[in-house]
């Protein structure tokens, strides 16, 4: 579904991917791992077109989307939740699901709602300004965002990070929701190997701007992995 020939990408002269290859299969659920600063967060602004790739291809649905603009890769049904849960703070979380609805053609009122049934805890809230919410409660707002454009795959960076551990379990509870319930392809990037473990159907892990290890979940209780993970 999603797949991804030999990229690379940098920051003006700072290559950060190198010739990164790796397929995201229809309605799987893949974790992008690895450590701190390895190039995740620039793979998945690479994918939506945010940050362009110098070499290499993306292939979404069929489509080469490699030079699409962001919109267009939104409207083929790509969705993405960027890291640090970015909402709109000012604005009601009802606001913050309407702007998404207001801007996407594809999106009926009915895709709200299926979006709050997806993360049911939001609801109480529906009246609160956004910035007054939990870490928890924002990330899961972001989430809910993505899925109003009803995305085929949705990209996921780092949903878990500061947040508690109470609340952890709550967000990945409401991704597995997400993917068993609607169907989407899942591309999440985790830092937390149990996470991962009882999440995703494949894994990649990342290091130095490549690919080092790519397998199923059986293959995550191999020690060499968390060897991999491991500061
Ligand atoms: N805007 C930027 N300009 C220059 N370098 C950046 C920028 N964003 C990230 N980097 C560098 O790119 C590398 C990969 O970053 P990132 O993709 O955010 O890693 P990860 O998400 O795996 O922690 C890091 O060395 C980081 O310092
Ligand atoms: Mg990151």
């Amino acid at each position: 579904m999603l797949e991804i020939e030999s990229i690379d990408v940098a920051y003006g002269r700072a290559q950060v991917l190198f010739g990164l290859s790796m397929t995201v299969p229809p309605g799987s659920l893949t974790c992008v791992m690895g450590r701190n600063g390895v190039g995740k967060t620039t793979l998945l602004k690479a994918i939506m077109g945010v940050l362009p790739v110098r070499k290499g291809r993306i292939t979404f649905d069929g489509h080469d989307v490699t030079r699409l603009k962001t919109y267009d890769r939104v409207r083929l049904g790509l969705g993405y939740a960027p890291q640090g849960h970015e909402t709109f703070p000012q604005l009601t979380v009802w606001e913050n699901l309407r702007v998404v609805l207001e801007a996407s053609p594809k999106a009926t009122k009915s895709s709200l709602d299926e979006a709050l049934d997806v993360f049911p805890a939001l609801r109480p809230f529906l009246r609160s300004k956004a910035g007054f919410l939990s870490g928890g409660q924002q990330q899961q707002l972001s989430m809910a965002r993505t899925l109003i454009t009803r995305p085929s795959m949705l990209l996921l960076d780092e949903p878990t990070e500061g947040i508690q551990p109470s609340v952890i379990l709550e967000i990945e509870d409401s991704i597995e929701r997400l993917h068993k319930e609607t169907g989407v392809a899942v591309l999440l990037v985790e830092q937390y190997l149990d996470l991962a473990l009882r999440l995703a159907d494949n894994f990649v892990i990342i290091d130095a701007g490549e690919v080092v290890r790519a397998g199923d979940r059986t293959d995550l209780q191999d020690p060499a992995v968390r060897q991999l993970l491991t500061v």
